[in-house]
This record gives C-alpha cells, sequence and structure tokens, in this order.
C-alpha cells in the first residue's frame, strides 16, 4: 500500500468526517484540520510511526495511521490511530483489508498486541473491530462538568477545609 507522501490534502479532508462523527457535537476548524496537518508531517519523520493511503487509480479512497507506542505494562505495542474509507467503498471489505494490513505492519515491527480506540456511537467501526478479533479490555469514562477559575486559592482552601473537617470527624 502506498505510503501517505502527495495525498496529504485528502487525508487531511478525511478528518472532518472522522472527528465529527467519532466526537458528536465537536466541529472541525480550519485551525484544526491546520494542526492536524501538522501532526502529520511530524510523524512522517518518525520510524515509530506508519501513514499508508489506499488509492483508487489517481484518488485516495483511505488512510491508515498506524503508530508504536509504550504503555506502563507493555514496552511496545501497535496502535491504529487512524483507519478511514471513503463513504462510496464502505461495505466492501476495504476496511478489514487495512485492519490486515495494520497487523502485518505491527508484526513486522516485532510487536506482539494491537490496540485502537472507538467511539461508543461507531458501532460500524466498533463491529468491523469485533469482527476482526478486537476485543474490550478497558472502557474510558466521561463526565462534563462546569469549569471553575480559582480566583485567590479560596477554591482550593475551601476543599482543603471540607478535608480537614471530614478527617477529624472520623477521629472524634
Ligand atoms: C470504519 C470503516 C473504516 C469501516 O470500513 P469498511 O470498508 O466499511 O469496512 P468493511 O467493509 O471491511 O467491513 C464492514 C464490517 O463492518 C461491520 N459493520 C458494517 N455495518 C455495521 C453496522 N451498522 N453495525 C455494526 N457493524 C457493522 C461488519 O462487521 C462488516 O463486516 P461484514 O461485511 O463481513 O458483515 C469505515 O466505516 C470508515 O471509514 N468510517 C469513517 C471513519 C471512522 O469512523 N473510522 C474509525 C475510527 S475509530
Amino acid at each position: 500500500m502506498p505510503e501517505i507522501a502527495g495525498h496529504g490534502r485528502a487525508v487531511v479532508e478525511f478528518q472532518r468526517e472522522v472527528y465529527e462523527t467519532n466526537f458528536p457535537g465537536f466541529v472541525a476548524t480550519p485551525q484544526f484540520l491546520r494542526d492536524y496537518s501538522q501532526q502529520l508531517r511530524t510523524a512522517l519523520d518518525s520510524p515509530a510511526e506508519g501513514m499508508f493511503v489506499l488509492q483508487d487509480g489517481r484518488e485516495t479512497v483511505g488512510f491508515l495511521w498506524l503508530s508504536l507506542i509504550s504503555t506502563m505494562i507493555d514496552p511496545c505495542i501497535g496502535y491504529i490511530k487512524n483507519i478511514y474509507v471513503v463513504p462510496e467503498l464502505r461495505g466492501e471489505g476495504y476496511g478489514k483489508l487495512l485492519l490486515q494490513f495494520a497487523e502485518d505492519w505491527c508484526a513486522s515491527q516485532g510487536v506482539s498486541r494491537v490496540s485502537l480506540d472507538a467511539s461508543c456511537c461507531n458501532e460500524r467501526a466498533i463491529g468491523l473491530y469485533e469482527k476482526w478479533g478486537f476485543k474490550t479490555s478497558r472502557v474510558r469514562m466521561e463526565k462534563a462538568i462546569e469549569p471553575r477559575t480559582p480566583v485567590d486559592g479560596s477554591e482550593e482552601s475551601g476543599f482543603a477545609e471540607e478535608v480537614r473537617r471530614r478527617l477529624s470527624a472520623r477521629l472524634d
């Protein structure tokens, strides 16, 4: 599969759909797309990153971004950062082809595990990953909160006071 050089513009344009469907409410601004483009350029120089495209003639119809990462329990695992097939070609097996390629690339880098993150709302992608043998190993949980800006440290001292109050109540 060809590497990304020369396909950057199409790949960046794909991200509008990737991010706006996987992160409901998110809007891919021009600045976001510029930042993404910069990340792609930086990653191109890294031996720990592999970026590939699916090509149909002169057209870019898919994208795969792979990475070697370390975690607290694994010094090196493969990570699928981005997988994309243009809407017109979905359901024809290209997603599976990209996953097979991802596995082969990761294995050729000497790693024995591949991971990825998926949004719960993306049933199609999750269906594909499960069919391909991926299992859910951890679940990321989120909760929206109201941000507050402490003005003079009074927020912290209020919290500290509450902790002290509870601890002393336990000791009484
Ligand atoms: C995810 C994506 C790459 C899949 O590509 P694809 O070419 O359609 O995938 P395939 O044709 O190889 O596989 C389709 C598989 O998806 C699953 N699938 C399809 N529709 C589904 C649905 N509505 N619900 C659950 N699973 C579904 C099936 O397992 C299907 O396999 P099958 O045809 O053997 O039944 C593509 O949908 C895409 O680019 N989405 C936008 C980008 C994105 O969200 N990427 C994932 C970020 S985590």
